[in-house]
């Protein structure tokens, strides 16, 4: 999977994201295609924190996610995640310094890259692409910019790695929480 390559902060960048994810996605219900996400990312787990060079401790108590998740045993496996998550809190990038230049990037960047799947979301997929926006207006600030960090990926070439930068990633979670008002 190329991530081999990876540097250590951002072995531990993508480990702390993925965890912020799949904490949040616990939280929630889930449907066939965000559970099959989970357990894949149950079972990326171990390899990942071995790479952020997390203590064996860890690795056990993740090895074990996910015949808990398979279990279908939800308390446990957020107790797990939550020592795992304080272990390895993720860090959004800071705010953008310039709101209105950075939300003309955003902007510019979801339409040439992002609008044409994520827009008009295909109900029907097994695990579709979402509303960008209405993700944003629901979700706190720090799981969002986590979902940004591993939800955008690379081409295989690049090592799946996200092709944005810190800046770029803070307009576009700064956009999506702002451009459109939040239905309550
Ligand atoms: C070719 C279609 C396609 C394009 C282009 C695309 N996405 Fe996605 N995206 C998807 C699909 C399908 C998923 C759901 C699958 C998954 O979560 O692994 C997804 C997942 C995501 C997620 C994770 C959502 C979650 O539930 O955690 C984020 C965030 C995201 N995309 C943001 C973006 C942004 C920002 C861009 C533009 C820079 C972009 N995507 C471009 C198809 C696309």
């Amino acid at each position: 999977m190329g991530q081999a390559a990876l540097g250590a902060d951002e072995s531990e960048q993508r480990l702390a994201a993925l965890l912020a994810v799949m904490q949040a996605d616990l939280a929630q219900p889930t449907t066939p295609g965000g559970r099959a996400r989970l357990l894949e990312s149950a079972s990326l787990l171990p390899i990942m924190l071995r790479e952020a060079r997390a203590p064996a401790e860890e690795v056990r108590l993740a090895r074990r996610l996910y015949p808990v998740l398979r279990r279908g045993d939800g308390a446990a496996a957020r107790v797990s995640l939550a020592r795992l998550t304080a272990a390895h809190p993720f860090h959004p990038p800071p705010a953008p310094s310039n709101p209105q230049r950075a939300l003309r990037l955003a902007a510019a960047i979801h339409r040439e890259a992002c609008g044409g799947c994520h827009d008009h979301p295909s109900s029907d997929a097994f695990l579709p692409a979402q509303d960008l926006f209405r993700l944003a207006c629901r979700e706190a600030p720090e799981v969002f910019a986590a979902r940004l960090y591993l939800g955008v990926k690379g081409q295989a070439e690049m090592g799946f790695r996200n092709p944005f930068s810190p800046e770029e990633r803070a307009a576009l979670a700064l956009w999506y929480r702002t451009a459109r008002p939040c239905a309550r």
